[in-house]
């Protein structure tokens, strides 16, 4: 029998030191290529976490970021660390999760923003997110520098603005990936 799935949100705040742990485990079991700092980026805001019982069988996170467009620093909701373990996919936790994470979106910024892998690309513009085709950078402590690698990558979803998708867009600074 499959246990009844559950999805909670939470801020890290609220979150247990196992909660957390057990959704540590599972993105560095997901991804081959996690690190600590990727895990750092998925705090700070609000976690989506699907639950079957005790057992957490999916993540997601929503942080604030700022990203630079068109002169102004738009309040963006960051979508970070979505996964679901691999045994439990094709259930509709990868969307319960994003459904909770984008109401969260769309009542408290201005746009939402995520750096898709190819795997999962399909699954967000499926969602309404819109594939970035402009160029991307980052403001690092020595100014702006392009990011090249993450060009065709970002998806965003406006909330309140209208976008450009072709012109340029900037993150705002921080250590390991930026984007
Ligand atoms: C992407 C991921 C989170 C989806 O989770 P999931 O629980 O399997 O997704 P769901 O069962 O909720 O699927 C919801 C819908 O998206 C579709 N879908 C799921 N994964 C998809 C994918 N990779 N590409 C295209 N469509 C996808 C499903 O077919 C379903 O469509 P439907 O509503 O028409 O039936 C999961 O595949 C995963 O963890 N992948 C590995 C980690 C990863 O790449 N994460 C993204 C980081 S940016």
């Amino acid at each position: 029998m499959v246990p009844v799935a559950e999805v909670r949100t939470a801020h890290t705040a609220d979150l247990d030191a196992a909660a957390l742990a057990a959704a540590r485990a599972l993105l560095f079991d997901v991804f081959d290529d996690m690190t600590d700092q990727d895990w750092e980026h998925a705090l700070g805001g609000m976690h989506a976490l699907a639950w079957e019982g005790a057992e957490l069988v999916g993540h997601a996170s929503l942080i604030q970021r700022r990203l630079l467009y068109g002169g102004r620093a738009l309040r963006t909701g960051y979508v970070e660390a979505v996964a679901v373990r691999a045994d439990r996919r094709g259930r509709g936790h990868g969307a319960a999760m994003m459904d909770a994470l984008e109401r969260v979106l769309r009542g408290a910024y201005e746009l939402g923003a995520l750096g898709a892998t190819d795997e999962a690309a399909a699954f967000y513009a499926a969602r309404g997110w819109q594939l970035w085709r402009g160029p991307s950078s980052a403001l690092t402590p020595a100014g702006k520098r392009r990011t090249e690698e993450d060009d065709g990558c970002i998806y965003v979803l406006p909330v309140t603005v209208s976008l450009d998708l072709s012109s340029e867009l900037t993150c705002d600074w921080r250590d390991g990936d930026p984007w």
